[in-house]
């Protein structure tokens, strides 16, 4: 039974498919702590799932459940073409049985991103490159319709899985992070700080942690265009998730305004924008590195960096909390197996 489903028994029915590997441990980051005169923790998302961590994992325990549920038999799902969340859903679709389909969009060239399409390709994934984002939407209907006259039943899953379903697995990280405070594994934090990509992630911690009477300001650090992550898209998120969960449930306390109340959006450190390394983010990565946590310049070197100016402005040994989502797993099996060259319109997407 999950942790959150043990303080709310009617929510034992909402379907899921236990994907990840629960409880995510806590530590504390030794160097950053030094270097911020902050007392930092992490919270260990990168260890989800010794496949492919981060926390798409946890989204795709409520969306496969939910697809499943619904009789689909193929997940149809959008991102740029190093997306983390596209690879995730390849290989966690697959496993569960799914033909997998990705609509893919630009994305700036970077180390790696064109091994994330690699391997989504070695998962089994059929890649549909679109040159813009603006094409996305029909892309996705597009594909929907052929599926369907194919008969096939397909399950269309959102960028970054955070539909209010999706963001249920980040309510169930809340509880649980909110379960570790209360058998006091961390100090009780002032401020947790977590990536903002499409709000699934935030939104549901800030429900998990509201409902469990936590009381830390949830930092959320945008990294993507504010037309996707802004307070009104959140809004409307966790208004949903908590209906959602207060329909299983009328036990579960009404904390929409609570949780959102919660919630900064720290915009400074998105730099030139989505994807493009920034010198605070840089700085964060290396610091990072010397407590043995790996991150990336698009979303978690950015989150730590707002960290450590969140740091500079608190007393000296002030609790905080950094939420590791990005995955640690080892991609190299997958990549031996993968093809060494992409499609010409899907390589094309990395700009
Ligand atoms: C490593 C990593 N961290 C954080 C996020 C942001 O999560 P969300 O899209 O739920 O805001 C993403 C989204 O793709 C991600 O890949």
């Amino acid at each position: 039974m999950t942790t959150l489903a043990e303080r709310w028994k009617g929510l034992a029915a909402l379907p899921r498919i236990a994907i990840a590997t629960l409880p995510t441990p806590v530590e504390r980051l030794a160097q950053v702590s030094e270097s911020t005169s902050a007392e930092v923790w992490v919270k260990r998302d990168d260890l989800t799932s010794p496949t492919y961590g981060g926390n798409k994992v946890r989204k795709l325990e409520y969306l496969l459940g939910d697809a499943r549920a619904r009789g689909a038999d193929t997940l149809i799902t959008v991102g740029a073409v190093g997306s983390h969340h596209v690879l995730a859903t390849a290989l966690f679709g697959a496993r569960e049985g799914f033909d997998v389909h990705a609509v893919l969009g630009p994305q700036p060239a970077g180390p790696q991103v064109l091994d994330y399409a690699r391997c989504d390709l070695a998962a089994g994934a059929t890649l549909h490159p679109v040159p813009s984002f603006a094409l996305v939407p029909f892309a996705v209907h597009a594909l929907a319709l052929r599926l369907r006259m194919q008969g096939r039943t397909p399950y269309i899953i959102p960028g970054g899985g955070s539909s209010r379903v999706g963001a249920l697995g980040y309510v169930e990280a809340g509880v649980e992070l909110a379960a570790q405070l209360e058998a006091r594994a961390l100090p009780e934090p002032r401020a947790i700080h977590l990536a903002l990509g499409t709000g699934g992630t935030v939104a549901g911690a800030a429900v998990g942690l509201a409902a469990c009477g936590v009381t830390a300001e949830v930092v959320a650090v945008r990294v993507t265009d504010p037309a996707l992550a802004n307070k009104v898209a959140l809004s409307r998120l966790v208004h949903q998730l908590v209906a959602d969960l207060r329909a299983r449930d009328e036990r579960f306390p009404d904390i929409a305004h609570l949780a959102l109340s919660r919630i900064r959006i720290e915009a400074r450190e998105l730099g030139q924008g989505y994807g493009v390394p920034t010198d605070t983010a840089r700085f964060a990565d290396g610091l990072a590195r010397v407590d043995g946590i790996a991150l990336e310049t698009t979303y978690t070197a950015k989150t730590l960096a707002g960290l450590v100016r969140d740091a500079a402005t608190r007393p000296p040994r002030t609790p905080l909390l950094y939420w590791h989502t990005l995955s640690s797993a080892d991609l190299t099996p997958l990549l031996a197996r993968a093809p060494l060259a992409l499609p010409r319109a899907v390589a094309a997407l990395a700009r």
